[in-house]
This record gives structure tokens, sequence and C-alpha cells, in this order.
């Protein structure tokens, strides 16, 4: 345990999946001292790894919450209120991940589920969050977009998209509460080993060599190389920090 989060209340949605980039978020948060808010749709999920944390000393809760709907928003920031009695540091982590061509018979409907869950679930909970910080006197809110949110990859344009408005909402939302002492950045991972990727890649051992070669630092993130980013973020260490973005890939979009 380190002090660096002390007093700190942060939320993290998707935190359900392990390994997953907002189960991680959470643990490390906790280990600076954070009291951490885990929410996810899949409840008994988030529930599980805030008990992990409660086991290893930390302070921790798991919410039923779908980011795609305004009413679960309201429910969950007003129960992390009545539970924990403020909110420092929002950390809007759930998304989904629909590969599909342009031209593929599913692409409008990848284009809206995406759109929903990481586009209007991050946007409403930024918008949620900013209401009770600015009431506060401040706060930090990080939003995961993706390195699909600078450069374009196959199969994903909607993903970037999604991702590409993410990044460009937080920043001009930074403009609007610079003045008010809230932050908003994005983080930028690359190809990090979670569930999401590994139902991307699938089991295929050759295909992950593959990827880990076409990375300049030679492998695939772990999820605690995101957290690292968030932590710092979410701290007073990133007080001059707003409307910026993180990019952790090893690399890959240097080349
Ligand atoms: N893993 C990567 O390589 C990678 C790369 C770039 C960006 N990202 C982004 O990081 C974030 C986390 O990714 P991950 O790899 O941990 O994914 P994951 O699929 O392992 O976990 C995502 C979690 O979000 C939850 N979720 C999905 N829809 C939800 C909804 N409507 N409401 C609440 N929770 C919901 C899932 O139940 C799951 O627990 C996502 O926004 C993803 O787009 C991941």
């Amino acid at each position: 345990m380190s002090d660096r989060m002390q007093g700190k209340v942060a939320l993290v949605t998707g935190a359900a999946s392990r390994p997953g980039l907002g189960s991680a978020i959470g643990e490390r948060l906790a280990e600076a001292g954070a009291v951490v808010a885990l929410s996810d749709i899949d409840v008994s999920g988030a529930e599980e790894v805030a008990a992990d944390i409660m086991g290893n000393g930390g302070q921790a809760s798991g919410h039923r919450h779908d980011v795609s709907s305004q009413d679960d928003w309201d429910n969950v920031i007003a129960a992390v209120l009545a539970r924990h009695g403020r909110l420092d540091v929002l950390v809007n982590n759930a998304g989904i991940l629909e590969i599909a061509d342009i031209s593929d018979d599913n692409a409008n409907d990848a284009l809206l589920n995406q759109f929903n869950v990481n586009v209007a679930g991050s946007y409403y909970g930024t918008r949620a969050a900013v209401a009770v910080m600015r009431e506060a006197g401040g706060g930090s809110i990080i939003n995961l977009s993706s390195v699909a949110g600078l450069v374009g990859f196959r199969g994903s344009a909607a993903y970037s998209a999604s991702k590409g408005a993410v990044k460009l909402f937080s920043k001009s939302v930074a403009l609007e509460t610079a003045r008010d002492n809230i932050r908003v950045n994005t983080v930028h991972p690359g190809i990090i080993e979670t569930n999401m990727q590994r139902a991307a890649v699938g089991d295929n051992e050759a295909h992950y060599e593959a990827i880990a070669e076409s990375i300049p630092a030679g492998r695939l993130g772990q999820p605690r190389d995101i957290a690292n980013c968030v932590l710092f973020l979410a701290s007073d260490e990133s007080t001059y920090v707003t409307g910026a973005e993180f990019v952790v890939d090893g690399g890959y979009t240097a080349q």
C-alpha cells in the first residue's frame, strides 16, 4: 500500500474482466490507497474483484452498471456517493470491440453497438462526473481510448471511429472544465493481454508471436502497464495535465 491516492474515491467501469484493464486499474488504485467503486454489466464479476481487493486490505465495492444507460449512471453515481461520500476520479474503461469490415453485413450494427457503449457510455459518465466534481471543487476523469483512436486498423472502422470520438470529446470537455479544477485525459493502450484481446486473437499461439514481433518492445502489454499510467493521471502528480492523450503501446504507433 502507498499513499498516492489516500483519501480519494475512484469509480472504474468495466472492472469485472480478468485479465482486463478495469480490474487491473481498480487493483492498482486501491494499492495506492484509493477507495475503489468497481462497476460492470457483469455485477458478480465486479463484486469478486472488489472482494479480492478487500481481502488484500483495500477498500472496494461492486456495482451493477450498463454504461450505455443514463438511468444506470444516475443509480451508480448515487450509490457511490451514498456509500463512499465523494467521487474524485472516474475511469471510463468499459468498452466493446466488434470486428467488422466496412462491407460486412453487420457493419452498421457494429457501428451503433460500439458507439452506444464506447462513446455514449463514456460521454454519459463524463457528464455525470463533471456535475459531481464541479460541486466538490475538482477531480480527474480518465477515458480509455485506444491506439485505434490514433491510427487505422483493418476490420476496425467502427471501433476506431468510436475511440477517435472518445479522444476528441475528452479534449473538448477538458477545455470546458479546466477552470473548475477538473482534468480530462485519454489513455491509448496498444495491444494488451486481456479477455478482449484473447477474444479477438483466439488461442492461436503463432498469431500472438507475430503480434509480439510487430511491437517494438517485443511483447504484448500487460494490464498493469495501463494501470500505472491511469494511476499517474488519477493522482495529484498530474495536476497540470489535462486534455492530453497518453499512448501506452510499447512503441507500436511510433513506427
Ligand atoms: N485490451 C486491449 O488491447 C485494448 C487496447 C486498446 C483499448 N482497450 C480499451 O480498454 C478498455 C478495457 O478493455 P479490456 O481489454 O479490459 O476489455 P475486456 O473485454 O477484457 O473487459 C471489458 C469489460 O467491460 C464490460 N462491459 C462491456 N460492456 C459494458 C457495458 N455496456 N457496461 C458496463 N460494462 C461493460 C465487460 O463485461 C468487461 O468486464 C476498453 O474500453 C477497450 O476498448 C483495450
